[in-house]
């Protein structure tokens, strides 16, 4: 069972037009065959009704006709006379005859002159039939050709039909995973179009339902958020100075727990408000600025556990987008470099332009990330093999929806090398014009 609907299309209209070809090819053939054979038996008339008012009476082949066609006249003359053969001739009556001469059969017209001379034409029923299928077989060349280039024409026509069924597939599957874009319904075959509005109405549906799952999220930890702050802010008010040393350290897991608490919130709406934010104007920001203010709020804790944290390279770069977004993308990608780093290591950054595009590179000298979790990293609360303590797993997943949204990328690479290892995130973006760039450094 052929599922394929070209497939189908084609192996039938195969079949029919190699059978309209069988069919009228051995309608042509046969007919161009008798046709072929009449004309011989004109011709021999023809030449019989020469030879009659001709005044040469000899026996021979006949000049001036195609020497192949071995058309010859035999004198029998007056009565009958010389072999058995020409006597049996002889005795036919006057007209086209099938008989047998010189062992051979022959097709034959006998004559009488006015004189009552006879005369004979023959030529070999074998040398008929071979012209006549000759003849028949030349008029079979036109459609033999005729079908594979119908063929051809068949299978590009169909390849070309079903292309625009094939584009709006690719569309479909090419999409990332969260595109909810309606299909273009513009230049689709009429055909398509009851397919394209129930996709298009599906995927107007998952839109809706995706939009209010982020509002629900956004909604929640924005609800949660007011009531989380009054309790720290209760936490911190039971501190007392005459409090025994046991209550003080479970006030302090207390108030950790409540820090871990909010910053989760905090990230939550960060994500939310990513995926829900228009997408905003964007005006050029330098690069560099953000990454050397993030780079200096993380000294201290870099400072403090003898990280050697820097710039590897900095140059001006300015990039379009929400300055506020921008740095979230920084910060979060140098707080895990910080973060995984063992006490000693060091954290390098780079912010350049490469190609046309911004570069942002981060390297680490800590652990480096799984191979088999790198694909995954970037989804929400997905921590990995080695899990920190803090942290839920959403920093790198807001990342890369800033890094998406902006039409730019995040790779991921373990460093293995002499003397290096850790982690390398490089994130690149559409820098905005060489010239924005240095007018505002
Ligand atoms: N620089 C890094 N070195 C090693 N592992 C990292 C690094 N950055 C991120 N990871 C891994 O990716 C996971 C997800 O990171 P992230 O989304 O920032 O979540 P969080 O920092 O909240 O745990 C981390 O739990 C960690 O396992
Ligand atoms: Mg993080």
């Amino acid at each position: 069972m052929l599922t394929s609907l070209r497939g189908r299309l084609f192996l039938g209209l195969t079949v029919i037009i190699v059978l309209t070809g069988a069919i009228g090819g051995t309608f042509a053939y046969l007919w161009a065959y008798s046709e072929a054979i009449e004309m011989q038996d004109s011709s021999l008339v023809q030449i019989g009704s020469f030879a009659l008012t001709a005044s040469i009476r000899q026996s021979g082949p006949v000049n001036g006709v195609d020497a192949d066609s071995e058309v010859a006249i035999v004198e029998l003359g007056a009565a009958p006379h010389g072999s058995a053969e020409e006597r049996q001739l002889w005795r036919l009556t006057d007209g086209l005859h099938n008989d047998r001469y010189q062992g051979q059969p022959v097709r034959i017209l006998l004559r009488t002159r006015p004189d009552g001379s006879r005369f004979a034409v023959t030529q070999r029923t074998e040398i008929r039939t071979e012209i006549a299928g000759d003849m028949a077989v030349r008029t079979l060349l036109p459609i033999a050709a005729l079908v594979p280039c119908l063929l051809l024409v068949t299978a590009w026509v169909i390849e070309r039909s079903f292309r625009p069924m094939l584009r709006l597939a690719d569309d479909l599957d090419t999409r990332k995973p969260d595109d909810v874009g309606l299909l273009a319904a513009t230049g689709a075959p009429r055909e398509l179009r009851p397919f394209l509005g129930s996709i298009n109405g599906l995927l107007e549906r998952v839109r809706a339902m995706m939009e209010q799952q982020r509002h629900f999220i956004a909604d929640a930890a924005h609800e949660l958020r007011t009531p989380i702050t009054a309790l720290s802010l209760q936490a911190e008010n039971l501190e007392s100075p005459d409090m025994p040393p046991a209550m003080h350290d479970r006030l302090e897991a207390l108030r950790s727990g409540m820090r871990r608490t909010r910053n989760l919130l905090e990230q939550l709406l960060a994500l939310a408000r990513q995926d829900t934010a228009p997408p905003a104007a964007g005006e050029a920001v330098q690069l560099d600025i953000i990454a050397k203010g993030v780079v200096a709020d993380l000294l201290p804790e870099a400072a403090s556990r003898e990280i050697d944290l820097g710039f590897t390279m900095v140059e001006p770069v300015a990039v379009n987008g929400d300055p506020l977004a921008l740095m979230t993308v920084v910060r979060n990608l140098a707080e895990n470099a910080v973060k995984f780093t063992p006490d000693g290591g060091s954290v390098d950054l780079g912010v350049y332009r490469e190609d046309g595009m911004a570069v942002i590179r981060i390297e680490d000298t800590g652990p480096g990330i799984a191979p088999e979790d790198i694909d995954r990293i970037c989804e929400p609360f997905f921590r990995g093999r080695q899990p920190s303590g803090d942290g839920a797993g959403l920093g790198l997943s807001i990342v890369k929806r800033i890094v998406d949204r902006g039409s730019g990328s995040i790779r991921f690479e373990n460093m293995t090398g002499a003397g290096r290892s850790g982690l390398r995130v490089t994130v690149k973006l559409a820098v905005v014009g060489y010239e924005a760039a240095r007018a505002t450094s």
